[in-house]
């Protein structure tokens, strides 16, 4: 797979888009990674270098925000009345507020026991898990598997959901629109399971959860809270996420101690 962001100078006639797009395809890329085209504006000063290459913010994106506070109300309210898994899968599948769906192969909704007293939340399903449907199945998932299994816990005995139910294009970082309209899915997700622990797997996952801005690095390893709609307090712990530790193995040993201490949280609940 190759991706290209790609630029678009309408102020000059030398290639026209068809052209581009026909050299971007020749050159290999197959996959786009986001719906808003970076326009070069025509109006710009020529002199000014600055204005001239930067992505234009226009009227588009300003819409797409508030279809993202309407898509937000409609997940909450389709959401209401969920009391399984089950049923959150079949309406999450038929939403249609958010636009990760339009490119996704699958809706991968949680894994694992929905009655397990601790949960585990990633960031969103990759190539592997969108293929299959499932979440967690790839490179990541085997090795959280073998984590999982260090500590005696298993996909019998654990819950694994994602902060967002579908491949974002290219694997590309989840934007704060769609993070938005996907989080009450995830809220509902721990309603029905009720978790007592939480182990968020990564930045975007710990940030989201707790609305926090911070950084993996400052945030892993310690006991954080989560108090859920009905007012239940869950203990939240985030270490760093697998594709994390297969890009960077050094950091295992951190991991490691991470998910000792989850460990002895879990003895003593
Ligand atoms: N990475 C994630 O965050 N979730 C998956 O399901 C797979 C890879």
């Amino acid at each position: 797979m190759f991706i290209c962001v790609m630029f678009v100078n309408m102020s000059e006639n030398s290639f026209n888009v068809k052209e581009i797009l026909e050299f971007y395809i020749m050159s290999g890329v197959d996959e786009t990674c986001g719906d808003v085209a970076f326009l070069q504006h025509t109006e710009v000063k020529k002199d000014s270098d600055e204005i001239k290459n930067k992505p234009v913010i226009s009227s588009s994106n300003i819409h797409i925000a508030l279809d993202a506070k309407k898509a937000v109300e409609s997940a909450n309210a389709i959401c209401e009345n969920v009391i399984t898994i089950e049923d959150l899968k079949k309406i999450v599948e038929n939403f249609e507020g958010c636009s990760l769906k339009s490119t996704a192969l699958n809706t991968v909704i949680g894994d694992g026991n929905p009655s397990a007293k601790i949960m585990f939340i990633g960031e969103a399903p990759g190539a592997d898990e969108d293929r299959i449907g499932r979440a967690f199945v790839g490179r990541c998932g085997q090795l959280l598997d073998k984590m999982l299994s260090s500590i005696g816990l298993n996909r019998d005995n654990c819950y694994i959901c994602n902060v967002l139910p579908w491949r974002p294009p290219g694997n590309r970082t989840p934007s704060d629109s769609e993070i938005a309209v996907c989080l009450p899915f995830l809220k509902k997700q721990i309603e029905i399971v009720d978790p007592d622990i939480i182990f968020a797997l990564g930045a975007v996952a710990v940030n989201t959860l707790l609305d926090y801005a911070e950084s993996i690095s400052k945030l892993r390893g310690k006991w954080l809270e989560y108090k859920t709609s009905k007012g239940k307090i869950v203990h939240v712990m985030a270490g760093y996420h697998p594709a994390y530790l297969l890009r960077t193995p050094a950091q295992k040993a951190k991991a490691w101690s991470d998910f000792l201490r989850l460990k002895k949280k879990l003895e003593e609940n």
